[in-house]
């Protein structure tokens, strides 16, 4: 029997999950999505292009990988009828290339609805949500009022929807907030007669059954662990367990069947959406990193806060999810700076401390240490890195007691180094 290995964001989201997922999936016999739905956006480049995925997962590009949307993840038929369009160039057999449990949580119409509702109601206390219908629709998940996946493939499915719809009006009417629902309706009904004829299954079977027969499974995270439900910096946070712990309820995997914990980081941080951020760069430096990373989200198009790597945040991730090796992303972006600051303590009411305040009122002011700057012109070998980027990698393994496995230094799949002797390298 084989196990699973689990590949997650450490950071805000955006570490670049989607990149790795397609570099490592070739590996892989499956790719399976735990969490999250459309908030995402996965971004890959191969050939000379870019492509970006919201609720399939990230290997859907490789043939012969089978690609699986887990009972953890919360569906917008409406968008995944625009995922797959955008797929049809590709030729990609979806039927035998993607499977959906039943269980994964629908989106409606009307989740998006309250989402906006919600957040306008919030004022300038809001989340900075995506405005997917994340939020909503993982409260009814946990209400109990739901809709899943297989129930479209039920008779009374339309009741069912009127039923929850009615529910949602009667709030949408009670918060100060416009809407007309009826053009989305028409296609949201027109897009789940399309997910009808998807392959939709107990896929905590499947996933055994594959287990069993040894094949090898990836589970791929969506978000970072910072913005997790229950560790992240509530309540600015995402509506789903982000952790490696999500890959075992959003999958039906229980947690003796997990073997490597891949946490994907950037080298700096970033951050969209509202909520602390204490390495946070609120000037050119900050601005440079942008432009220099292209830092502007895959999703909504938002420009990223940007900052300065978080030591103590980063470690706080390797706790939460048991890292077995780290992925540094993005090092090329760095390499243009001149000077470059990584914080490795917090400075909260004039203590230096290594921990992550409860409040999110506090504030916390980094403890910055400068480190060397590099420039990597040539994309070559993990132990041809230059000195100054391999001594950042030794600064960051020491402080998190755990190993960087590889290196990324471009968006495009070939741009990116495995360590020699690792399993990664392919
Ligand atoms: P994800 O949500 O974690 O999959 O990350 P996103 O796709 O939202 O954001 C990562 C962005 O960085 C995308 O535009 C990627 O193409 C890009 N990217 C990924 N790795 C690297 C890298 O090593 N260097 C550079 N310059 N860009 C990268
Ligand atoms: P990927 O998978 C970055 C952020 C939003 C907001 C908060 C809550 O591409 O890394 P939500 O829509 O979930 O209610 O928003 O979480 N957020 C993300 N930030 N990357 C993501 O996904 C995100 N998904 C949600 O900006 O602050
Ligand atoms: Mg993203």
């Amino acid at each position: 029997m084989s196990k699973v290995d689990v590949i997650l964001g450490l950071q805000w989201g955006d570490e670049g999950k989607g990149k790795i997922v397609d570099y490592l999936a070739p590996h892989y016999d499956i790719v399976a999505r735990f969490q999250g739905g459309p908030n995402a956006g996965h971004t890959l480049e191969f050939d000379g292009k870019k492509h970006v995925l919201h609720q399939i997962p990230s290997g859907i590009f490789h043939p012969g990988v089978l690609n699986v949307i887990g009972n953890g993840v919360v569906i917008d038929p409406i968008i995944f009828r625009n995922e797959l369009k955008k797929l049809s160039p590709f030729e990609i057999d979806i039927s035998n290339a993607l499977i959906i449990s039943n269980k994964a949580q629908l989106i409606l119409p009307t989740h998006k609805l309250l989402d906006q509702a919600l957040e306008k109601n919030k004022g300038d206390g809001k989340i900075g949500s995506t405005l997917k219908g994340i939020g909503p629709t993982y409260q009814d998940k946990i209400g109990r009022n739901g809709l899943r996946v297989g129930d479209i493939l039920e008779g009374n499915f339309e009741r069912r929807y009127n039923s929850l719809k009615a529910q949602h009006v009667e709030m949408l009417n009670r918060l100060d907030f416009e809407y007309d629902l009826s053009l989305q309706e028409g296609e949201f009904f027109d897009s789940v007669q399309e997910l009808r004829e998807m392959q939709i299954l107990s896929t905590e079977y499947f996933l055994d059954e594959s287990l069993m027969s040894g094949k090898k499974v990836l589970a791929e995270g969506a978000q970072g662990t910072l913005l997790d439900i229950d560790f992240g910096s509530y309540p600015f946070v995402t509506s789903s367990n982000t952790t490696t712990a999500g890959a075992c309820t959003g999958l039906g995997i229980a947690p003796s069947k997990i073997d490597q914990v891949f946490g994907v980081f950037k080298a700096y941080c970033t951050r969209v959406g509202s909520g602390p951020f204490p390495t946070e760069l609120n000037d050119a430096a900050g601005e440079n990193l942008r432009r220099l990373g292209n830092e502007f989200g895959a999703t909504t198009g938002r420009p990223r806060r940007c900052g300065w790597l978080d030591l103590p945040a980063l470690k706080y991730s390797c706790i939460l999810n048991g890292v077995s090796k780290l992925f540094m992303m993005k090092a090329d972006v760095l390499s243009e700076l001149d000077e470059l600051y990584i914080c490795d303590r917090y400075i909260v009411d004039g203590q230096e401390i290594h921990e992550i305040p409860y409040s999110t009122e506090d504030t916390i002011n980094p403890g910055l240490t400068k480190a060397q700057s590099w420039t990597v012109d040539q994309i070559s070998q993990f132990s041809n890195l230059p000195a100054a980027l391999t001594s950042f990698i030794s600064t960051i393994e020491k402080y998190t007691c755990a190993d960087i496995a590889l290196v990324s230094l471009g968006p495009d799949r070939k741009e990116t180094v495995a360590k020699e002797g690792s399993i990664f390298l392919y």
